[in-house]
């Protein structure tokens, strides 16, 4: 048992060419050894039989071998497919490198696929570290923006608008004409005093940096979803809960696009908003009933549709090693679901 183990392991170590010549020589050998002492022992059986006899077992044998022999050699094939399969499937996690135990006809193609992968999962850091960068740059620069329109766009608004108001007081009682034109001014500068609030709540609310995560997405769901006459029910179990920053950022920015979504694609009449903190994880979902999408065949066309939110969530989540689950059927509504790993009790 040991020995024929040992010829497999040796010939499985041999290239393919040189096992089939083997195999189909030892076939060949052992035939015309039996032909020999064959037609030797039945000298009154006519030669035709004796020919179809060897030729039919030559071929017999001959068939076996090869298709033993090509069928094992391509098993490893299914493992390398398998491999190949997996990759890019697992957001965050790098592809495994494949082992053939030494197929000395497939190795070289092992380790080219096993280079090409450490290349792939190197540009892949090094596009999720480019991305880390642009997110943060961008968080930056959203919040400078936003303070500035608040401390200073916003507030000579508001100064604007008591002015106009002294003015409108201040008028003698004959000028109604142009008392018109300064009420119409003021209502224009109130008008825009509430666009800009929405805009800067936009960029960053500044509910997320003071109250905390549950309360902006609460706020942002509500005003987004309501205003759509969506009906809006939260199972948010523990609302004073607090996430370090970049977490809340990202999970805020994550809901922002989820509810952006809800709002622009779904048609639902009822959103449902959970969110979960266990000890090593919080996880976020927006269940919504509306009309639902085929999410594979979304994904796949993304890039050249140029839709890119739900990569954005799934970006988003990977960079803080979290996972995203999106179930979703066209008529069954959407369940968004993203995880976060991270102590939060
Ligand atoms: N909750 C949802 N209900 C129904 N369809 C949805 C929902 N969320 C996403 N979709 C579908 O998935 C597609 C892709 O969404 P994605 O957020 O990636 O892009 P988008 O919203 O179209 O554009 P953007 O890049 O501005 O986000 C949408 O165009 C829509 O067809
Ligand atoms: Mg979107």
């Amino acid at each position: 048992m040991n020995a024929l183990n040992n010829l497999r392991r040796f010939m499985l170590r041999v290239p393919i060419v040189y096992r089939l010549l083997i195999g189909n020589s030892l076939v060949i050998l052992v035939l015309a050894a039996a032909a020999t002492l064959l037609t030797r022992q039945f000298t009154g059986v006519p030669a035709a039989y004796l020919i179809l006899l060897f030729s039919l077992l030559g071929f017999v044998l001959v068939f076996l071998l090869n298709y033993t022999t090509i069928r094992i050699s391509l098993r490893s094939l299914d493992g390398l497919r398998q491999t190949i399969e997996q990759v890019g499937y697992e957001r965050g996690s790098p592809p495994e490198a494949i082992h053939l135990d030494r197929d000395p006809d497939l190795q070289p193609l092992a380790e080219a696929i096993n280079a090409m992968l450490s290349r792939l999962e190197n540009y892949t850091q090094q596009l999720r570290a480019l991305t880390e960068r642009v997110t943060s740059a961008q968080e930056d620069e959203r919040q400078r923006i936003a303070r500035n329109l608040h401390d200073e766009t916003s507030q000579s608004l508001s100064s604007l608008i008591i002015s106009l108001e002294r003015i409108e007081r201040d008028l003698p009682p004959g000028a109604s004409d142009l008392k018109n034109r300064i009420v119409q001014a003021r209502q224009v500068a109130t008008r825009t005093v509430e666009d800009l609030r929405k805009i800067i709540y936009d960029l960053r609310p500044t509910m997320l940096d003071d109250l905390g995560l549950i309360p902006a997405v609460r706020w942002y769901a509500r005003t987004t979803l309501e205003e759509a006459g969506m009906r809006v029910q939260f199972e948010i179990p523990e609302e004073n809960l607090r996430l370090p920053r970049h977490l809340e950022t990202e999970l805020f920015r994550i809901a922002q696009e989820g509810v952006n979504n809800i709002a622009r694609h779904s048609n639902a009449r009822r959103v449902i908003i959970r969110m979960v903190a266990e000890t090593d994880h919080i996880c976020l979902e927006l269940d919504d009933n509306g009309t639902g999408f085929d999410v594979v065949e979304t994904e796949s066309s993304a890039l050249n549709t140029k839709h890119l939110g739900l990569l954005g969530i799934q970006e988003r989540a990977a960079l803080v090693g979290g996972q995203v689950d999106i179930l979703s059927e066209p008529g069954h509504g959407t369940l968004l679901r993203v995880c976060l790993p991270g102590r939060f009790r």
